[in-house]
C-alpha cells in the first residue's frame, strides 16, 4: 500500500513548500526594499525552498509514472484521458506547472547565488521564489475546481477511494458491466441476467454492513483470485489477465455501490 502513504506526504508537503516558497519571496523582496544585506537566513531559506520542492516533486513523478491507478489509466488510454478533465489536469497541467515551478526555483537560486552585489541577490531569489509559488498555486487541485483533493488528508485509508473519477471511472464502469455485471448486476445489487442460477447468489454490493466489514485486500484478492482461492464459491471467476491498478479501480468501482 505504498501509493495512499506517498499520496499523503505529497499532500501534507505541499503546505511546508508554499510557507517555505512565500517566506523566501518574502524576506528578500523586504530586505532588497531596505537594502539590506544578503544573509545566512536567506541563503538558508532558498536552500530549503528548493530542497523541499525537489522531495515534492520526487514523490509526484514516482506516483505518475508508478503508483497513482490515475495515470495508470491514462497512459493506457491517452485519446480517452484527454477528454476528461480530472485525468487531463494531472496527466498535463498538474505536472507541467509543478515541473516549471522546479525550474524557476533553480534557475532563480543559482542566479542569486551568482550575483555579486546584494541588491541583485535579493532581486532574484525573490522572482525565482516567487514565480516558483504563483506555478505551484495554479497547478494545485484545490476544493474549488473540478478535479478537486483534499486540502488535508487526515487519514491513507481513504486515499485510493476518491481517486475513481472522470475517464477512469467511465473506463472501470465499461469493465464492470462487461465482466462483473451478467452476475453481480449493473448496479451491483446481485441481480445480474446470470445470476438466477447461481447457489449462493450474489450479494448486494449495497449492503453497508458488508462494505465496512470487508477489507479492500480481500476485495481485490477475490477479483484477481477467483472465489475458490478466497473460500467462497466457485462460480465467482478469477481475473488473472488484468493488472493490479485495474483490480483497485474494480475494487474502488464495487466500493462506489454502498449504500
Ligand atoms: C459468473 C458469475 C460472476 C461473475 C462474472 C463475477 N462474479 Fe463476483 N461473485 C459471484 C458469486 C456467485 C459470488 C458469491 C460467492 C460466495 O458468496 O460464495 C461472488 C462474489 C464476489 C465478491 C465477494 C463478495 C463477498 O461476499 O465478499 C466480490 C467482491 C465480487 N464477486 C466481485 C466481482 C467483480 C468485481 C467481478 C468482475 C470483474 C465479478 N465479481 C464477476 C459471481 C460472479
Amino acid at each position: 500500500m505504498l501509493y495512499p502513504i506517498v499520496l499523503t506526504l505529497h499532500s501534507w508537503l505541499r503546505w511546508i513548500v508554499l510557507a517555505l516558497g512565500l517566506a523566501t519571496t518574502i524576506s528578500s523582496a523586504r530586505a532588497r526594499k531596505q537594502s539590506s544585506p544578503y544573509e545566512r537566513l536567506h541563503d538558508r531559506l532558498g536552500l530549503l525552498f528548493v530542497a523541499a520542492l525537489d522531495l515534492q516533486v520526487t514523490l509526484g513523478l514516482v506516483m505518475y509514472l508508478w503508483l497513482s491507478p490515475m495515470t495508470h489509466l491514462a497512459f493506457q488510454d491517452p485519446a480517452g484521458a484527454m477528454r476528461s478533465s480530472p485525468l487531463r489536469f494531472f496527466l498535463v497541467e498538474h505536472a507541467f506547472s509543478m515541473l516549471l515551478a522546479l525550474t524557476c526555483a533553480h534557475v532563480g537560486r543559482v542566479r542569486a547565488r551568482r550575483s555579486t552585489s546584494d541588491a541583485d541577490k535579493h532581486k532574484r531569489a525573490a522572482w525565482g521564489a516567487g514565480l516558483a509559488a504563483a506555478c505551484i498555486l495554479i497547478g494545485i487541485p484545490w476544493p474549488f475546481l473540478p478535479y478537486a483533493r483534499p486540502l488535508a488528508r487526515l487519514s491513507t485509508e481513504e486515499a485510493p477511494r476518491q481517486e475513481l473519477a472522470g475517464a477512469a471511472l467511465e473506463e472501470t464502469r465499461k469493465l464492470y458491466e462487461l465482466r462483473c455485471g451478467p452476475c453481480h448486476g449493473v448496479n451491483g445489487r446481485g441481480d445480474g441476467p446470470a445470476a438466477v442460477n447461481l447457489v449462493p447468489r450474489p450479494r448486494d454490493f449495497g449492503d453497508p454492513q458488508w462494505q465496512t466489514a470487508t477489507k479492500d485486500e480481500s476485495i481485490e484478492r477475490i477479483i484477481h483470485e477467483g472465489g475458490r482461492a478466497a473460500g467462497k464459491s466457485m462460480m465467482m471467476p478469477a481475473n488473472p489477465d488484468l493488472d493490479e491498478a485495474t483490480v483497485k479501480a474494480l475494487r474502488a468501482y464495487v466500493r462506489r455501490m454502498a449504500r
